[in-house]
């Protein structure tokens, strides 16, 4: 309960300002990680990014594709994968902070009808609102590490997921465990820090989810201030097996 309040007040606060900041003040994620793929995005967007490296770097969506992004913020990638999907697809952003969602709406409203594939959902990543197997791709942006229950996430991307379907996902992850005061410390848990877990757990978790082909690379490597311990912007992926035959892509 106590993370929850903590990177929901944080993120509410941000939602209302102009700030595109994950973090503040000591214990911040790295935001020197490419995020760019070119295309126009709102102003609006991306003026609220708080990513940390870019998940649609790592897959191709193509038109009539279903995209979720878990924890989708001002909605930048989702306004990303919306033009990939085109008209026959759908990209659903789900994130548990009300001003955020307020906020991605309200930008998708702006546009008129150029988003209208792209829908904002309120809710938690552990408890997705999605159905199961309908998902092509699940993507997220510095998130999942913001959350005190993992297995429930990974377990629930899986369900969404299509079997073939893919998850890509920017992250924070660890060389090495961090020291337990600093797992208290909710300012640092909010600032996509304190809740990241080491890279070997992190592809145990997607395995015991049951996961396949999990690749995690490091995009950049820093210092935090505070506490002294490093930490890699990663990036994520990984696969939902078929049963039977790989259908084509
Ligand atoms: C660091 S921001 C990233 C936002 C967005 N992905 C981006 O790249 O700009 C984290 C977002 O995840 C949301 N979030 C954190 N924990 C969550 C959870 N357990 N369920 C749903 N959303 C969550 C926050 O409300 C916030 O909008």
């Amino acid at each position: 309960m106590e993370v929850r309040r903590a990177v929901k007040g944080r993120y509410a606060k941000i939602a209302a300002s102009s700030a595109s900041d994950c973090c503040a003040g000591e214990g911040c994620a790295d935001k020197s990680v490419p995020i760019s793929l070119g295309e126009a995005v709102p102003v609006e967007a991306s003026s609220a990014s708080a990513g940390c490296g870019s998940p649609l770097l790592l897959i191709a969506p193509r038109e009539g594709d279903v995209v979720v992004d878990l924890g989708s913020g001002g909605g930048i990638d989702v306004f990303r994968a919306s033009g990939m999907v085109g008209k026959n697809g759908r990209v659903l952003g789900v994130d548990a902070t009300p001003e955020m969602i307020w906020r991605a709406r309200e930008t998708k409203a702006k546009y008129g009808r150029k988003y209208a594939n792209a829908e904002f959902r309120l809710g938690e990543i552990e408890h997705l609102p999605i159905e199961s197997s309908t998902v092509d791709y699940v993507i997220s942006n510095c998130v999942i590490n913001l959350s005190p229950d993992k297995p429930a996430v990974f377990s629930e991307s899986f369900r969404v997921l299509k079997e073939g379907g893919t998850l890509a996902v920017a992250d924070v992850t660890l060389p090495s465990e961090i020291p337990e005061g600093a797992r208290k410390d909710m300012d640092s848990w909010s600032a996509c820090i304190a809740g990241a877990v080491t890279d070997s757990d992190y592809k145990k978790l997607l395995k015991r989810a049951g996961f396949k082909d999990i690749q995690v690379e490091h995009v950049s490597d820093s210092n935090i201030g505070k506490y002294l311990f490093r930490y890699h912007s990663s990036h994520i992926k990984a696969t939902k097996p078929t049963a039977g035959p790989l259908r084509p892509r």
